[in-house]
């Protein structure tokens, strides 16, 4: 296969400072470099020992890895734990008293749960949740806002080995049903309501819509938490508060010590085409996968004071909000609104009323916040950071100069993580304070983590050229199946035409010269240009580049000469241009992108809009841009969107 040409070299580089290189957990690249050795050496004795060394075992485990059934391998098979009681009852020694949450409601009103608190509060709704008869295997929706009580759920199901499935709290009755009827859920926990920014949205009657849809007879009980007191449909059969299911409950639950390789939950990602696919999580290899991340890439210190954006509808919500900072015993933060409300300066105003220290946000955001107010964040007293994190996309090398300056100050290491809801934890990042950074690359695979770029026929391709991402051997926070079908899960993630060995992540990245990672975007939008293979990455980057830009997605559009050329949608950091002014600008920025990155990567046309279509986690939706860009209906489901009126405004607008 020709392989993705890389186009756009960075050279700007970031040398960790002195204060942070002193006090990072794993001090130098000597230490990262032993590590990665000691994997290279005897990859099961790597994981084997970290097992032993970061989880607290019920059973020991005696074997690491168990290969046989290739891609369906397990992990510490035969050793025995509970996760609730890995992040809350060993937490109870010597950290009862600490801080597990602080939750910062929308309208600013502050609750703090202690680790006493909160086992507490695990124990009491993981009793009701027995009395209603769940049990171990069984599945659970968790339909909730972000609150203590949605973690409570979370750790509530796995300390009696029930597996969860979030389904994050815009998603449709549709969506809803779809998943409670993919797992065949007993139970449903949800809200009367939640808030965001400034409003109340209907939770329940969203459940019982659902429900109610045909197929959903597996729900036994739907539990309610009294967030806002919102009138609400009774259903005398199945409904229960949750303060009446808790109320006379036990204030100690015996976990349920499950096998290493029990499901500890579902969660189902879109995708850009196709059913959604229930991505089905371990136990111990989990949570072994958030703990040393939550060390290596967050530099995790008991002194900090966490703070992942992320919902727990999404994988970072899971790893970097209900497990991984319990699991390490963490203080963090858990934010129930919005960043714009009630102005664009929420974020900054948490960081610097709770002292955060480590903030990890998206690159949707950031951006966003960009566009609202570059000059907001120096207004509040931001010096508590010490680190910060970017997921979710690739962050453009203008956007990661302004974190890294305005945000962090120029003082604080910027770890920008690639990862998917399928590697349950960060795989490529920088492990902060060991290697000067590079704006807008993931860096390096964490130790232990055999990443490689390959080409179509699996062979790896040379430094500098793009190709496909993969991980070489099986980690133990990769998922295991996708939820009832094994056979999909094979063929979309080890393609027998990579020899059925290699993980396929389904991204186009590459590697420079000196070894860095640079994610490209997806396999599925790779663009072909005049023969030549260009990732959308680094021409969105090229425009963001430019002062005038806030936002960009690039995607092909047939033409008989060119294969393809290039259209893109453009949101600018002022208003929509219209007429005239839209095609001076456009014809600005097309020339700015022959300029930084060559004539080849030259936008034929370019739209303008306020914003762009994103799944609701801020990622953005290229397909449709593309059936957009081709005059074509859109044909697929557009439920899941963010903001699905700014497809009128796209397919109306151009330069
Ligand atoms: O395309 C990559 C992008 O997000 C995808 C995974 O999405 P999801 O399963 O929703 O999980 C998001 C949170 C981990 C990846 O295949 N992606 C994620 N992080 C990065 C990224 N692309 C570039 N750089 C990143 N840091």
């Amino acid at each position: 296969m020709a392989t993705i040409e890389s186009v756009l070299h960075e050279t700007r580089l970031f040398a960790p400072n002195d204060s942070f290189v002193s006090q990072a957990n794993l001090l130098n690249e000597e230490a990262c470099q032993a590590l990665c050795r000691e994997a290279e050496k005897d990859y099961l004795g790597f994981w084997g020992k970290l097992a032993q060394e970061h989880i607290q075992w019920h059973k020991p485990f005696t074997r690491v890895l168990d290969e046989s059934n290739y891609p369906c391998f397990k992990w510490f098979d035969d050793g025995e734990l509970n996760v609730s009681f890995n992040c809350l009852d060993r937490n109870l020694e010597a950290n009862s008293d600490k801080i597990a949450i602080i939750f910062e409601a929308d309208d600013g009103k502050v609750t703090r749960a202690t680790y006493r608190d909160l086992h507490l509060q695990v124990c009491q709704f993981a009793n009701g949740l027995r009395s209603l008869n769940i049990k171990k295997g069984d599945r659970l929706i968790i339909y909730m806002p972000m609150s203590i009580e949605a973690v409570v759920a979370m750790q509530a199901c796995a300390r009696i080995g029930a597996i969860h499935s979030v389904v994050f709290g815009g998603f449709s009755a549709k969506s809803l049903h779809e998943r409670i009827v993919d797992t065949a859920a007993v139970a449903v926990i949800t809200a009367d309501e939640q808030r965001r920014g400034g409003k109340g949205i209907a939770l329940k009657p969203v459940v019982d819509k659902a429900i109610e849809m045909g197929g959903g007879d597996s729900i036994k009980s739907v539990v309610i938490y009294k967030r806002t007191g919102q009138n609400i449909q009774w259903h005398n059969s199945r409904d229960v508060w949750w303060h009446d299911l808790v109320i006379d409950k036990s204030d100690y639950c015996e976990p349920e010590w499950v096998n290493a390789e029990h499901p500890l939950f579902i969660l189902y990602t879109s995708g850009s085409t196709g059913k959604p696919k229930g991505i089905q999580h371990s136990s111990a290899g989990y949570l072994l996968g958030t703990m040393v991340s939550m060390k290596w890439i967050f530099d995790y210190k008991p002194t900090d004071i966490f703070w992942c954006t992320a919902d727990v509808g999404w994988i970072t919500g899971h790893s970097y909000v209900a497990y991984g900072p319990l699991a390490m015993g963490a203080t963090q933060i858990v934010f129930e609104g919005v960043p714009t409300y009630p102005d664009a300066g929420r974020f900054w105003k948490i960081i610097q009323d709770h002292k955060i220290t480590t903030f990890y946000t998206a690159p949707t955001a950031i951006r966003s916040l960009i566009k609202l107010g570059s000059e907001l964040p120096r207004e509040y007293d931001l010096s508590s950071l010490r680190l910060l994190g970017s997921v979710g996309e690739p962050i453009n090398p203008e956007a990661w100069m302004w974190y890294y300056n305005v945000v962090g100050q120029s003082r604080c290491p910027i770890v920008d993580t690639w990862w998917q809801t399928e590697t349950g934890c960060h795989m490529i990042a920088p492990v902060p304070g060991v290697r000067p950074l590079k704006p807008g690359s993931c860096t390096f695979p964490l130790p232990g983590i055999m990443a490689a770029i390959v080409d179509e026929a699996g062979h790896e391709v040379e430094n500098g050229k793009g190709g496909l991402l993969v991980i070489k051997r099986p980690f133990p926070s990769l998922a295991r199946t996708i939820w009832g079908n094994p056979e999909r899960f094979r063929k979309t993630y080890f393609p027998d035409d990579l020899g059925g060995k290699y993980y396929l992540s389904g991204d186009s990245a590459n590697c420079d010269l000196d070894g860095y990672f640079w994610i490209m975007g997806r396999i599925d939008d790779v663009l072909n240009i005049s023969g030549h293979r260009l990732g959308t990455m680094e021409i969105e980057s090229a425009l963001v580049a430019n002062h005038l830009v806030a936002e960009a997605a690039v995607v092909g559009k047939p033409h008989e000469i060119k294969g393809e050329v290039i259209v893109a949608f453009v949101v600018l950091k002022d208003a929509c241009p219209q007429g005239e002014d839209a095609k001076k600008i456009a014809a600005e920025l097309r020339n700015w992108v022959s300029k930084e990155i060559g004539p080849i990567a030259k936008p034929e046309e370019i739209r303008f809009g306020d914003n762009l279509p994103k799944t609701r986690s801020g990622k953005i939706m290229r397909r449709l841009l593309r059936a957009i860009a081709r005059g074509e209906q859109i044909t697929q489901d557009v439920s899941t969107l963010e903001n699905p009126a700014i497809l009128e405004q796209l397919k109306q607008s151009m330069a």
